[in-house]
């Protein structure tokens, strides 16, 4: 009468399989999506840009002339600066379909910029440019936000996109 106790080994070593394969195969999972995205389709981080003077932004180039410019066919540039408590320009204006590339930094604080429709987060230091790309495919309105607190005015620093129908 021996068996019984062979039985319950075998139980307790298969559960024991049931959480050890996972606990491998999860963040070997988790490795290759991150291999994939980084280094197959180009996913990172938006990157250093190069700065400007931080105490000298608004006479630098771009930054001494912000606003948007097209670049291609549907393609913008959007220069943009930060400061307390508003960003400038404060309301941008874009053709449905459009591809933009925001380049911005901040004047004073750090700042961030957050268009949650678009998928932009960003932070902004003083002198440090920051560069990411959106697309802007859906006609309405994109609110843009400063998701940094910045002071007493953060809550008030915001702004919006507004993306019109091709005509
Ligand atoms: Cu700017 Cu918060």
């Amino acid at each position: 009468m021996s068996t019984p106790p062979a039985k319950r080994a075998t139980t307790v070593y298969l559960y024991e399989l049931a959480w050890i394969l996972p606990s491998i195969a999860i963040p070997v999972g988790m490795l290759a999506a991150l291999a994939v995205t980084a280094f197959g389709a180009g996913i990172h981080l938006p990157s250093v840009e190069g700065r400007v003077p931080a105490t000298q932004v608004a006479q630098h180039p771009p930054f001494d002339a912000p606003g948007v410019k097209q670049t291609g066919p549907g393609q913008y540039e959007v220069v943009m600066t930060s400061q307390i408590w508003a960003f400038a320009p404060s309301e941008i204006r874009l053709p449905a379909g459009s591809t933009v590339t925001f380049v911005t930094t901040s004047k004073d604080v750090v700042h961030g910029l957050l268009i949650p429709r678009a998928h932009v987060n960003v932070m902004l230091l003083p002198g440090q440019i920051s560069r990411v790309t959106a697309r802007f495919e859906k006609p309405g309105e994109y609110a843009m936000f400063c998701h940094e607190y910045c002071g007493i005015a953060h809550h008030t620093m915001w702004g919006k996109i507004i993306v019109e129908p091709r005509s």
